[in-house]
């Protein structure tokens, strides 16, 4: 008996066992089939007895319980509540998907928690208090949303908390000094939030704390000395807050850190000695502050030393010359402060130095022969200082560089010709203001990369070398203000340049100066009379992309202007000369009810004549012509074309007419062609809304504009749908801009320009100026290094489009800054502290909350389009969902 019923309490046990076994089972089960059901997951609603294989689940290897569920990057949405019954979650990754709404409080229920991951979604509200119950937690990241209100108190309740990553927030209030509490504590961010008050002393209590980055808060105060007791510290964040106060000497203590960047605040006083006792010191940045002092030699301790950052603030005195012994120095930046002496040979050493930035200070020594004996300087950047002495022809080793700055100092002799040996010089050669003398080297002719060349204010004489035709890349040139004489020599970017340019040169003639050379000059009858602003133009410079495409502009403007002039040569008439009526090659219309509407030779005569151009694009002009009939037709005239496709006619032929088939509401479709002498027309439809381009940038400048987003966002997703379709088709465009989207009556656009991309695809041999990327401002970075355009290349030309759309504002504006366009304008606004609604057209954000909503997402999805990494972009086609997504919420 009593063996029957220990019997019995032991099956009785181990029944109970497994019924709880299978009744967690079914749980979880049910639970994961729920789930899946809620937020749509596919792939989960296969054979359910094996959910410990769907995709993202893991489980226990003991008892089946989920412990792991990795959705990220998934596009989920919905409500997550139900995933607070798996009790025996572990782990749980729902980053990267566009969750909204509040953090359920129910996940402070998954007491077994460990990690958790809710970054990159659209979470709102406040972070729950329910979550500090997670006493298991060892990871908590909820950066990349819209998170408001206050880090709470009680999230020192998480013992066991090493990471905690808050970053790009709406987080306001200061940080809770209970941080100080989470002892375990190796990783706290919390960057590009609102944070404000002071850092608390008690972060210091962090023994094992590696990574504090809060830049980009309006934190005030000191920096806390107590900071550097955290011995394990390798990277401090501060940048971009508004701490004032001295620099701690504490900071000595910190042997183990590698960053510091403590730049844009408003520290003041000196550099601490102690700096030096950093050893591992590899990075250090400071700029933009009010710091004073000298530049302590501690710093050449510091024997990792990569990046030396002290621009803009007070420092005086000279570079220390134990600089010399940074061996692994790569930046040396100090300009803007009132430092003196001689350029610091020693660092001149450094073959690692790839930037020396002194510009802006009061050096003033000499430009040392050794200049480029060793270093493989990539800047040099010495302008508005006060240096003497002639330019080294040594200067000629610095075979490198890709910018060298030497304007507004004292420099005195000719300059070098072997400057000209500096073949990567590219960004900008700047000798203005200075003493210089003699004549301009013909070797500057060799600079074919150089985009910027500045020689204004000496006192250089002779005429302009036509050597410098060699500079095939410059757009920018200044002559201004010397000795020169002689005539302008016959060549695109000094013509297109503004008269100021060369003015200031008593004896200098011709284009595009007003000013005769009498029997000297063949530039009278020049055809280049427009002027290109040049501050825009500017603005592009200094990015590399920029520096690539201006070299391909140019290359294409130059090869037209020959082409041109050797086809007005041959043809013994001047370019404008439309007294003769055009000679039809050929022609046909493909639309069989508007061939009698269709007159070819009113169609070449309508572009003979400038009143009738509607815009110029990289690749076309597109021009209005009526037809006799009353129909009116929108004529791409094809610029440049190469000799090849009229020798390909038949082929052209084949592929526009393919094109005209290509049936999708946003594409433009030619519905004809004509071939006359070298000329390729194609016809359109005439529309007269005129281009998105105009829609944004001159419409609304009318005192009567009345803001209208849902037009804007149907016109997004329009244009969207219209390249996705592309890609679909394996088309890839080649000039994607405002300016090619055509917009019907009822301002639905057509994505056009499209028939360039087959006849100029470089693929089929047609085209051999195949390397132009489209229009400024819309280039693709990765081109400058691809040359190619591709699919993502689109994605990001098409960001910059919708960024238009919805800011206002042109790709490319002076008033963002030198160097700065619109892409780079947007993604720097968090760093310049400026909110999305900053960004964004006010006329049009501020009219509702919905609208402001919509805008805000629209955002963040032209963010993503404009990616610097191409393999970041979303495709076209989810481009599309995601702006679709916008206009069904
Ligand atoms: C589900 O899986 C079991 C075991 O692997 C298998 O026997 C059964 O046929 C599957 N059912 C379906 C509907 O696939
Ligand atoms: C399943 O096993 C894990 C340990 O692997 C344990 O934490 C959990 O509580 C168990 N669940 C049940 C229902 O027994
Ligand atoms: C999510 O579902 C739970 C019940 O499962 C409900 O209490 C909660 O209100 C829901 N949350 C939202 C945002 O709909
Ligand atoms: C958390 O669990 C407790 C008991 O286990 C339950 O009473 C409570 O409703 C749960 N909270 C949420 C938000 O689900
Ligand atoms: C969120 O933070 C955790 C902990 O630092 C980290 O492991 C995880 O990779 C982060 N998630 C993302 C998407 O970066
Ligand atoms: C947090 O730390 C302080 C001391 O710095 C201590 O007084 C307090 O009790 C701690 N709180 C908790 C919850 O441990
Ligand atoms: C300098 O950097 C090297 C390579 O990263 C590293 O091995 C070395 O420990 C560093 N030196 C110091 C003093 O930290
Ligand atoms: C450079 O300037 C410093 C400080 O003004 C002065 O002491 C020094 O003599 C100057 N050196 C030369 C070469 O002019
Ligand atoms: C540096 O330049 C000088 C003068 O141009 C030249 O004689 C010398 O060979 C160059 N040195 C190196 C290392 O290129």
């Amino acid at each position: 008996m009593p063996f029957l019923s220990l019997l019995s309490i032991l099956l009785f046990g181990l029944l109970s066992w497994s019924q709880l076994v299978i009744t967690q089972l079914l749980n979880d089960q049910t639970t994961l089939v729920e789930i899946g059901k809620e937020l749509k997951i596919s792939g989960w609603n296969v054979n359910s007895s094996e959910y410990c294989s769907w995709p993202g689940v893991s489980c226990s290897s003991k008892n089946s319980s989920v412990e792991r569920l990795d959705l990220s990057s998934h596009g989920l949405q919905g409500n997550l509540s139900l995933i607070s019954e798996l009790k025996s979650l572990k782990w749980l990754d729902l980053s990267f998907n566009k969750f909204h709404g509040i953090i359920p409080s129910a996940f402070g229920n998954l007491s077994e928690l460990e990690f958790l991951d809710l970054s990159f979604n659209n979470f709102g509200g406040s972070i729950p208090l329910e979550l500090a119950r997670l006493r298991n937690l060892r990871a908590l990241n909820l950066s990349n949303n819209l998170l408001m209100g206050v880090i709470p108190d009680e999230l020192e309740e998480l013992e066991k908390l090493q990471d905690l990553q808050l970053f790009t927030n709406r987080l306001n209030g200061s940080i809770p000094p209970q941080v100080g509490n989470l002892t375990n504590l190796k990783v706290f961010t919390a960057y590009e939030n609102e944070l404000s008050g002071v850092i608390p002393d008690k972060l210091g209590l962090l023994s094992e704390l590696q990574l504090l980055n809060l830049h980009s808060n309006k934190l005030e105060g000191s920096i806390p000395e107590s900071i550097f007791n955290m011995e394990k510290l390798e990277t401090l964040v501060l940048t971009q807050n508004r701490l004032t106060g001295y620099i701690p000497e504490s900071i000595g203590k910190c042997k183990g850190l590698s960053s510091i960047r403590i730049g844009n605040n408003n520290l003041i006083g000196g550099i601490p000695r102690e700096i030096g006792n950093i050893s591992s010191l590899t990075y250090f940045e400071a700029n933009n502050n009010n710091l004073s002092g000298e530049i302590v030699t501690e710093f050449s301790r510091c024997s990792n030393l990569t990046l030396l950052n002290l621009a803009s603030n007070g420092f005086t005195g000279t570079v220390p010359l134990e600089f010399g012994l940074l061996s692994n120095l790569q930046e040396l930046i100090v300009s803007g402060n009132s430092l003196f002496g001689d350029i610091p040979t020693s660092i001149l050493r450094s073959k690692t130095l790839n930037k020396l930035d002194l510009s802006n200070n009061r050096f003033n020594g000499t430009i040392p022969q050794s200049i480029c004996t060793t270093t493989r300087l990539q800047y040099l950047l010495l302008g508005q200082n006060s240096i003497r002495g002639e330019i080294p022809h040594e200067i000629g080793n610095c075979t490198k560089l890709l910018e060298l700055q030497l304007g507004s100092n004292y420099l005195t002799g000719s300059i070098p010709p072997e400057i000209g040996h500096i073949k990567n010089l590219q960004i900008a050669l700047n000798l203005s203001s200075n003493h210089l003398r003699g004549h301009l080297p013909e070797e500057l002719g060799r600079l074919d990369k150089l985009v910027s060349l500045d020689v204004s204010n000496n006192q250089l004489s002779g005429s302009i070398p036509t050597a410098l035709k060699g500079m095939l890349s410059l757009i920018e040139v200044n002559f201004s203000n010397n000795h020169f004489t002689g005539p302008i020599p016959l060549f695109i970017p000094f013509q297109k340049s503004l008269n100021s340019s060369f003015l200031g040169n008593k004896g200098l003639c011709g284009e595009p100066l007003s000013i005769s050379c009498g029997g000297l000059d063949d530039s009278s009858h020049d055809a280049y009379h427009h002027k290109v602003s040049y501050r825009i133009i500017l603005a592009v410079i200094g990015s590399g992309l920029a520096v690539f495409a201006s070299v391909t502009v140019v290359v294409l403007l130059f090869m037209m202007r020959e082409r041109q002039e050797k086809a007005a040569k041959d043809a013994g008439i001047t370019e404008n000369d439309t007294s003769d009526d055009p000679v039809i090659l050929a022609g046909n219309v493909f639309v069989e009810n508007l061939r009698q509407a269709i007159d070819f030779e009113a169609v070449a005569k309508a572009t003979l004549k400038d009143s009738n151009k509607l815009s110029t694009g990289t690749f076309s002009t597109v021009y209005r012509a009526d037809m006799p009939s009353g129909m009116s037709l929108s004529v791409r005239k094809l610029k440049s074309m190469d000799r090849t496709i009229l020798n390909h006619q038949g082929k052209m032929i084949r592929e526009v007419e393919k094109l005209s088939k290509l049936c999708h509401d946003n594409l433009m479709r030619p519905i004809g062609f004509v071939l006359f002498e070298d000329v390729v027309l194609l016809l359109h439809q005439y529309f007269p809304n005129g281009t998105l381009y105009q829609f944004l940038h001159d419409s609304t400048k009318k005192p009567d504009y009345k803001p209208d987003w849902p037009t804007r966002l149907a016109i997004a997703v329009g244009v969207a749908e219209g390249l996705a379709f592309l890609h679909h088709v394996a088309i890839i465009h080649l000039d994607i801009s405002s300016g090619n989207v055509l917009l019907d009556s009822n301002f639905s656009p057509l994505v056009g320009e499209v028939e360039i991309s087959k006849l100029l695809d470089p693929s089929r041999g047609t085209a051999s100026i195949s390397a132009v990327a489209g229009s400024f401002g819309y280039i693709p970075p990765e081109y400058a290094y691809t040359m190619q355009v591709t699919a993502p290349g689109n994605v990001y030309s098409y960001g910059v489009v919708l960024l238009e759309i919805l800011t206002t504002q042109l790709p490319v504006d002076e008033a963002f800054g030198e160097g700065i366009d619109l892409v780079k304008w947007v993604h720097t606004a968090p760093t310049r502290g400026e909110t999305p609604e900053q960004i964004l057209d006010a006329r049009l954000s501020t009219v509702s909350f919905a609208w402001r909503k919509e805008m805000l997402a629209a955002l963040k999805v032209a963010l993503l389009c404009t990616d610097t990494t191409p393999a970041k972009r979303p495709k076209m086609k989810k481009v599309v969902e995601m702006l679709q997504e916008i206009t069904q919420n």
